[in-house]
């Protein structure tokens, strides 16, 4: 084994939803990244339980297939030969066969012995949120959580809860069974290389901090736009809406580092301190402020390059007279000293025009030079955080353009660190797994962040369930409800679209 990797990392991946498609596109693939890079040890192993009937062998070849396709390497065939051979797969309902878990547990034993992994196990529950406590519950009894040797941590995915009401119910109950400690609850975004990269362009810069408040910033943007619809989530996407698939987890945590004031120290305790504070700041809506400043809207049919897009309405599993949201834009505040009465506008949107994430600090311009009207016609300073597909940041600045006369014009410093470290960005599940092993929890949602956040949300919903939509109001492949536009413009701003290219 490679002298530079931590024993402690030799453990057992249990993944419960070993035949979905997050563990296809995203789980097995990561794994395999992080092999190819050295970064897992020889013995790391994988246990994936589904209801279907398979062997170990076809589940082998067909998770081969969704590595070629979805890996960030190409696949080494002598790596994934010898990796594969620690991938194992186990048929049983997880929802109702207790017998299950004493025959999982005592295979799991078996595979200790056989690859050392002494008792370390992450458990990843890659099902729907309805399982969770079940699946928690039923490790325990069978004391699958509490072994006498190694560490035993779980990694649920999102959402937690349905509501303020339903995530408390589920914290209460099962952190009866397991210390919030040993709890890695799942905000992919956290894992992205750019939303790490805020900590590290704020704070590490004199030229930002300094300006990062109400004084010098004029409002912020938090775009999310995404090409595809539901796909095949309808039933999901239903009850959640994009204000619970994108806006309580997402959006906020994307909020709270940009927001956060610095941590005395990098570990998880102090860091997620800094972010909580940033999410208890949240004004919440009022019955006004709801109808002010929220739009929402979802996507209807159309038509382009001459290729058909279905409305929303028309998507499997969704009924044909949906009221869900499929895009969302919102101004709101956070209450303190900071950012005390900076506007902060967020959007995000299923079937728009394109897929981009991005951040904008636009900061506030200055007064201009009396009576020289070439002052007049500069921009704000806009620091841009472009999160995905590119990744990188953009700062515009206004300079003198060459010349015997005195004209001003817009500068670009446009950095793509895409393009300069090709394929070097970890896919963000590989960092979350990386660090759930190594007992990291920085990256990962601590209960008292997600009280908050469902109880702003909730503030959301109260203002949604007293308002009537009136659906599709905007048509799939386009830039969102013209609302959203307005709500913006009728502040005298505007919504910058800097990586489609559109605003620059
Ligand atoms: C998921 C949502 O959490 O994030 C999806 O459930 C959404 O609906 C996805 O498409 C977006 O993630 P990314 O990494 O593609 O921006």
């Amino acid at each position: 084994m490679d002298k530079n990797i931590d024993i402690d990392l030799s453990s057992i991946f249990v993944i419960f939803g070993g035949t979905g498609d997050l563990t296809k596109r995203k789980l097995i693939p990561a794994i395999y990244s992080l092999m190819h890079e050295k970064r897992l040890p020889d013995n790391f192993t994988i246990v994936s339980i589904g209801r279907r009937e398979k062997t170990n062998e076809s589940y082998r070849d067909e998770m081969y297939e969704f590595v070629k396709q979805f890996s960030r390497f190409s696949i080494n065939d002598n790596l994934w030969h010898n990796f594969s051979k620690r991938i194992f797969y186990k048929n049983f309902d997880f929802t109702t066969d207790n017998k299950g878990y004493e025959k999982l547990d005592l295979f799991l034993e078996k595979m200790d012995s056989k690859y050392i992994t002494g008792g370390k196990r992450l458990y990843y529950l890659a099902v729907a949120p309805e399982f969770f406590e079940g699946i928690i519950t039923n490790l325990n009894n069978n004391g699958m959580i509490k072994k006498s040797t190694g560490w035993q941590r779980i990694m649920v995915e999102k959402p937690f809860g349905s509501s303020l009401k339903t995530a408390r119910i589920l914290n209460h109950n099962i952190s009866k069974l397991i210390p919030e400690a040993d709890i890695f609850r799942i905000d992919h975004y956290l894992g992205k290389e750019m939303i790490q990269n805020i900590l590290a362009i704020r704070f590490g810069n004199s030229l930002f901090e300094p300006l990062w408040n109400a004084n010098y910033i004029d409002n912020i943007q938090i775009t999310s736009n995404e090409l595809l619809g539901v796909e095949s989530r309808g039933g999901y996407y239903e009850n959640a809406g994009i204000l619970k698939d994108m806006l309580q987890n997402h959006l906020l945590q994307m909020l709270t580092m940009i927001a956060m004031e610095p941590p005395v120290d990098f570990d998880s305790e102090s860091i997620r301190d800094e972010k909580v504070k940033v999410l208890r700041s949240l004004r919440p809506f009022t019955k006004q402020s709801f109808k002010e400043d929220v739009v929402r809207g979802q996507y209807g049919k159309a038509t382009l390059n001459d290729v058909e897009m279905l409305g929303y309405r028309q998507e499997v599993d969704v009924s044909p007279s949906s009221n869900t949201d499929t895009f969302i834009a919102l101004k709101t505040y956070i209450d303190n000293f900071r950012f005390g009465g900076v506007p902060i506008y967020i959007r995000a949107g299923k079937r728009m025009n394109t897929k981009s994430t991005e951040i904008v600090i636009e900061f506030k311009k200055l007064p201009g030079i009396n009576y020289y009207t070439e002052f007049d016609k500069i921009g704000p300073n806009l620091l841009v955080l472009k999160i995905q597909p590119v990744e990188g940041f953009f700062f515009r600045i206004n300079a003198k353009k060459p010349g015997n006369e005195f004209k001003m014009e817009k500068v670009e410093l446009d950095y793509c660190q895409s393009c300069k470290y090709i394929n070097d960005s970890p896919e963000a599940y590989e960092r979350l797994i990386l660090e759930a092993s190594k007992n990291n929890s920085s990256l990962f949602t601590r209960w008292d962040e997600l009280e908050y956040s469902w109880k702003y949300i909730e503030s959301i919903e109260k203002g949604i369930k007293n308002n009537i939509s009136n659906y599709p109001n905007y048509e799939a492949g386009t830039v969102g409800p013209k609302a959203a536009i307005d709500l913006i413009e009728k502040d005298g701003r505007q919504w910058w679209n800097i990586l489609t290219g559109e605003e620059v």
